[in-house]
């Protein structure tokens, strides 16, 4: 099969690492892709949000499968226009992704088919969300509606916090039309985990749970990140948490999409929080985290090109798909100053020696003029490794990781452990 993957990052590596070993796939592209993904795909000059541009060249090279990775291209309708194609592509259309792109949405979702989430208010006028702000009092949420690079998120501790960050989104647009709307949700407390599923729009097959860090210094101080490193399985999602999950949330969630006409097929990406009344929905994803899912897909056994062609043919229910029964660890490798300002164009050494031991999947690299691997982006790597234990597995990726220089390189050193 000819195969193309969307996106360019650590979570698209760890896809085409993993598609690179099925015996089906025999051609595999990816569009933009990286330094790193080149070694295992033919990199594609496109950018993933260019829906037009992807399509024509999926059609032209007579692509068997895609598998549209990131949020953007879902929320713009890439899978529909591919399907309009002819092509069969991996991730939900349009009507489904919303899940993700529109915050307002994804919570009346959960209202209305009772799936357990903080307590909450949509608010299109200013003065009304700062009314609300100031009768709830603080700590608060306040979230942009739209998709915002995963900044549109804002714990405020304060009341004058809150209001601010209203502001910021309502009035200073902050993240343009995505803060046009915003929902101000109750704070609540305990673990965070994410749970990634399958779905072919009926069958729900969770993978193994894994938590990601998303603050960028140690001790879970800093600003948000992307995500900073992750690890698989998190301690606290125990087996009766993880079927309470399957029974109040995942199957909910995707039979209330079904319900409403827009089925949702792909990877659907459970945020939860495991508050002292129970695990709730802090954010649904439309798509694999990342890095979640550079250390989930470490941990798989299972042939993914077989996974993916299920949920597009809707027969998921006939798969039985292993994972490995280890733990995994990634540790982020960042460009200093990342997630405000950063360089790029940094070589990076060590790659080679680091890879003798661990998985290191490339998220923001290009190769320079000479061959040679540069820093290209915020998140630079993602050193990953596997092992029998939890400890075992942060101990292999943080030694790994110590192989690998670039300039003003930043790491933070309690992953698995900071929680
Ligand atoms: N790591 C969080 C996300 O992918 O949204």
């Amino acid at each position: 099969m000819k195969v193309l993957v969307v996106g360019g990052g650590g979570r698209e590596h760890a896809i085409c690492w993993k598609l690179a070993q099925s015996p089906k796939v025999t051609q595999l592209y990816c569009a933009p892709g990286n330094a790193g993904i080149a070694q295992v795909a033919q990199c594609i000059d496109i950018k993933a949000t260019d829906v037009d541009g992807m399509v024509s060249w999926a059609k032209e090279n007579a692509m068997d499968f895609v598998v549209v990775a990131p949020d953007d291209p879902l929320a713009l309708g890439m899978v529909d226009a591919l399907e309009a194609a002819g092509i069969p592509a991996f991730g939900p259309r349009a009507n489904a992704a919303i899940i993700e792109a529109s915050k307002a949405f994804s919570k009346e979702l959960m209202q209305k088919y009772h799936i357990p989430t903080a307590k909450y208010q949509t608010f299109t006028e200013l003065d009304k969300a700062l009314a609300y702000i100031e009768a709830q009092g603080a700590p608060i949420v306040v979230k942009a509606d739209g998709l915002a690079l995963g900044k549109g998120v804002v714990v405020a501790a304060t009341v004058d916090e809150a209001k601010q960050a209203a502001r910021e989104m309502m009035e200073d647009k902050k993240f343009g039309p995505s803060g046009s709307t915003v929902v101000i949700e109750a704070c609540m407390t305990g673990p965070e985990v994410t749970v990634l599923v399958f779905t072919d729009g009926k069958t729900v097959v969770p993978m193994p749970a894994s938590q990601d860090h998303k603050r960028a210094y140690d001790g879970n101080r800093g600003p948000n990140t992307g995500g900073m490193g992750a690890i698989s399985p998190p301690p606290q999602y125990t087996p009766e948490i993880a079927q309470r999950c399957m029974e109040e949330i995942f199957r909910p969630t995707i039979d209330a999409l079904r319900t409403e006409g827009r089925p949702f097929q792909g990877v659907l990406y459970f945020g939860l929080m495991l508050t002292p009344e129970g695990p709730k929905v802090v954010e649904y994803n439309a798509r694999f985290g990342d890095p979640e899912c550079q250390v989930v897909l470490s941990l798989l056994e299972s042939d993914l090109m077989d996974i993916f062609q299920a949920c597009v043919d809707g027969t998921l229910d006939r798969l039985d798909i292993r994972w490995k029964q280890e733990a995994g660890c990634v540790v982020v490798l960042a460009s200093g100053g990342y997630p405000l300002d950063y360089q790029k164009g940094y070589p990076i050494s060590g790659l080679e020696e680091a890879g003798r031991t661990a998985t290191v999947f490339h998220a923001g690299t290009k190769l320079g003029s000479h061959g040679e691997c540069l820093t290209n982006g915020g998140r630079v790597l993602g050193v990953t490794a596997t092992a029998p234990t939890l400890d075992g597995a942060i101990d292999a990726a943080y030694a790994a990781a110590k192989s690998i220089h670039f300039q003003d390189m930043h790491l933070r050193t309690d992953i698995g452990r900071a929680f």
